[in-house]
């Protein structure tokens, strides 16, 4: 949520800048802008709207400067608009800075600027944060970084913050808590950026900053100090990502392209760690916390969004196979309802980006509370990795899509291997059925290729409903979190209603809405509830209701009654969220793109939400 981007070197920063923001315009695309700093002074330029329209507003510009920062937001306090847009000056105009989080308590620190007759250009908490540190400075005659000290430790909420000065020269002064930091070390440069996709090009060395830490960035130095003003030293990371992770290799979107790259993400997420041959699963993170997990009296599932889903599966898969029980929370109402952690729960975390302050918060509420933690993460080094005591990762590279997919198959598949590795453990699943299900496994990425395989079915289903102003999704068992899946994909990139609802539940309520005008998105694989989704289908289809299915190669009985069907290949039920959520990411993409929407960054969405 919001992307920032740091330079200070020997380069030109506005050309590192801006290609820096449009690979991080994943996190935010509301407005954008950079302050430069130069021979002349302190510029800064900022635009409403994406990268692209800032860019095009300074052409004809002197972009001249060595040192500079630049933000793509996504807005929190303020509309989108040029005034919100970041960098922010202060009053005396000395000191420019970005933000990406929230600062709660900017009210009353507002107030008190006011009153001392401070003038605010924007409605942002940001502007709020830079004033009180130009005040600071002010009022103690001290170094800027001694003010932001001071500030600091007044101010409640999430920041990572960059400032720079014209009274420091080849200095930018970073801070951070909550929201990601990571700067890369160059050969008498740095470059700052909330991931590491600006840097890759560069440098393959970095630091991730840590909460607290403030980071001050000359162009051959630097020093990270805690908020107790002792120095820090630096872990250097040597980053494991090629440039051609975060590029479109060839695919008009990146939705597309990590859509088509999930047979080989899940066979990387497999590798080495499913050994069907020798019946093994290998991860060190549950081997070397066994008891706690075969001994677990509860686990409790925290995620959001997409990876809430991946848990509902998981929820399915850890009770039948490891009778475990299992409570799948959204960390955001887990955190704040004061809920109940017994010393001994596990916890597990499920978050692509790492760094949702929701999960976030709700971890280390948990945390607290003697929890044992266990992350399953996407992104290596993020936050809720380093927070776990144990994890594993989902190894599916780099995410640019807004709307999560390849993340999504790449949890469930590390989800599957944790359920069958504790079940074997604890020995509430037999010999053959645990192999059965590792062969299953082992088989996905190869279905999914044959799924991938030709999409032209898909794409004419999309175009024939694209017009439809609802969409029910409905599913059985483990594709009852398949629907909601679909449902919430289809409204991210098509801007079309869509709700998911287990199948059965539907005449409780939502079948009032069924007429001849509403696909209804059936997710209907050949499982243990067939018979009673057949029926379902029956009860849809008799109020004229239009059925698209998504069902089993070879099934004839669905694809007899529906208007239109998208197939999968075969499998067990527990594996089959695997293939049955593939159609329906294709069915999103391609009804976002008969609508004319830019899928990658469909309006008011961003990819990391690191604000509450
Ligand atoms: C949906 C989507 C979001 C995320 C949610 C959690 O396509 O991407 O719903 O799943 O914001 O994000 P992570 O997994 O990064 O914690």
């Amino acid at each position: 949520m919001c992307g920032i981007v740091g330079y200070i070197g020997t380069r030109e920063a506005y050309p590192v800048i801006l290609k820096g923001l449009k690979r991080l315009e994943y996190r935010g695309y509301d407005s954008s802008g950079v302050a430069l700093k130069n021979e002349q002074g302190l510029k800064v330029y900022k635009k409403k709207g994406k990268v692209a329209e800032l860019e095009e507003s300074v052409i004809g510009i002197d972009m001249h400067a060595h040192i500079g920062i630049g933000h793509t937001r996504w807005a929190t306090h303020g509309e989108p608009s040029d005034r919100n847009a970041h960098p922010h000056l202060s009053n005396n105009k000395k000191l420019a800075m970005i933000h990406n989080g929230i600062i709660e308590n900017y009210a009353p620190i507002k107030q008190e600027l006011i009153n001392k007759g401070y003038i605010f250009h924007s409605d942002t908490d940001t502007e709020v944060l830079l004033n009180f540190i130009e005040d600071i400075q002010k009022n103690n005659e001290c170094a800027l970084e001694e003010a932001l000290r001071i500030a600091l430790k007044r101010i409640v909420g999430a920041y990572c913050i960059l400032l720079i000065s014209e009274d420091e020269p080849d200095t930018i002064i970073a801070a951070r808590k909550g929201s990601p930091l990571v700067i890369g070390i160059g050969k008498g440069e740095h470059f700052l950026a909330s991931d590491a996709s600006p840097i890759i090009e560069y440098t393959k060395e970095v630091v991730y900053v840590n909460d607290y830490e403030i980071a001050i960035v000359k162009p051959d130095e630097l020093i990270l100090k805690n908020l107790g003003n002792e120095k820090q030293t630096p872990f250097i990371t040597k980053l494991d990502m090629e440039l051609a992770a975060i590029e479109k290799g060839g695919y008009e979107h990146f939705m597309l392209k990590e859509i088509h790259e999930q047979p080989n993400t899940i066979h990387d997420c497999l590798r080495g760690r499913l050994l069907p041959e020798t019946g093994q699963i290998m991860m060190g993170g549950i081997e070397n916390n066994l008891d706690a997990l075969v001994n677990a009296q509860r686990i409790v599932i925290v995620a959001c969004g997409t990876s809430w889903h991946a848990g509902l599966i998981a929820e399915y898969m850890i009770e039948e196979l490891c009778r475990i029980p299992v409570e799948v929370e959204y960390s955001s109402e887990f955190r704040y309802r004061n809920p109940i952690i017994n010393k001994g729960d596990v916890i597990i975390a499920i978050s692509q980006s790492g760094e949702t302050a929701d999960t976030l918060v709700a971890l280390e509420r948990a945390k607290e509370q003697g929890a044992f933690i266990f992350g399953v993460v996407n992104v290596v080094g993020s936050s809720i990795a380093r927070i776990s005591h144990a994890g594993a990762y989902t190894h599916a590279g780099h995410e640019i899509g807004v709307a999560s997919t390849k993340a999504f198959t790449g949890q469930l598949a590390v989800l599957s291997m944790m359920a069958l590795k504790i079940a074997y453990a604890k020995k509430t699943i037999t010999h053959e059925r645990y192999i059965q299900l590792m062969n299953d496994l082992h088989a996905v990425p190869e279905k999914v290729k044959e799924i991938l395989k030709d999409t032209s079915n898909i794409k004419a289903i999309a175009e024939k409903y694209k017009d439809a102003k609802d969409f029910l999704f409905l599913g059985r068992g483990y594709n009852f979190p398949v629907a909601l899946e679909g449902a919430l994909k289809l409204k991210e990139i098509s801007y079309i209603h869509a709700e998911g609802y287990p199948a059965a539940e539907m005449k409780h309520g939502p079948i009032a809405l069924v007429d001849e005008n509403l696909p209804v998105v059936f997710v209907a694989t050949k499982d243990s509830y067939y018979e009673k989704i057949v029926s379902n289908v029956q009860e849809i289809k008799a109020r004229k209701g239009q059925v698209i299915a998504v069902a089993t190669e070879g099934d004839t009985i669905i694809p007899g009654m529906a208007n239109d069907v998208m197939f999968v290949p075969d499998t067990d039920e527990v594996i089959a969220p695997l293939l049955s959520t593939i159609p329906l990411q294709l069915l999103s993409y391609y009804v976002g793109i008969a609508k004319g929407i830019d899928v990658d960054k469909p309006r008011n969405l961003a990819k990391s939400v690191t604000v509450e």
